[in-house]
């Protein structure tokens, strides 16, 4: 049976106190070239014009779901994975209700493998254990 690590209880804790802290700190941080890094991330994906499923690995509060929502709107079909549920419930009430999210790890994942055409992650692989995985 899978136990969560120090690392992960630790997140689980943070994030359960203190949801949306990673978007209020790093949503307003501007580059030469883009409006945040979550801005630099979701345009990677503008050269496309053809529906896409993205997956936000590590989506948090769903800021990026949000702001590619925003970019194409109807055009991508949309899933956020968080092991925080706290996190989850902030993004739910702001996202869409066709945009799916599930409370997995990213190295359990559900979702049938090669369902998805992009994966995107801001600010949590280096966060995660086992990252081969
Ligand atoms: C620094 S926050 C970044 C959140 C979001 N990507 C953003 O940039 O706003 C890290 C997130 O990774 C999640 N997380 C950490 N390890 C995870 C894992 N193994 N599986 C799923 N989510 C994980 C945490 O719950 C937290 O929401």
């Amino acid at each position: 049976m899978y136990s969560p690590s120090p690392a992960e209880r630790f997140f689980e804790d943070f994030h359960q106190r203190r949801p949306g802290t990673t978007s209020a700190a790093f949503a307003h941080l501007r580059s030469d070239r883009h409006e945040s890094s979550y801005a630099a991330l979701a345009a990677t994906l503008l050269p496309s014009s053809s529906p896409l499923t993205v997956l936000d690995l590590a989506c948090g509060n769903g800021y990026l779901l949000k702001l590619l929502d925003e970019l194409r709107p109807g055009r991508l079909h949309l899933i956020g994975v968080d092991m925080s549920q706290t996190e989850l419930d902030v993004a739910r009430s702001k996202l869409p209700n066709d945009v799916r999210l599930l409370k997995e790890r990213a190295q359990a994942l559900s979702i049938t493998t090669a369902s998805v055409d992009v994966v995107v992650s801001h600010l949590a692989l280096m966060l995660m254990d086992d990252i081969e995985r």
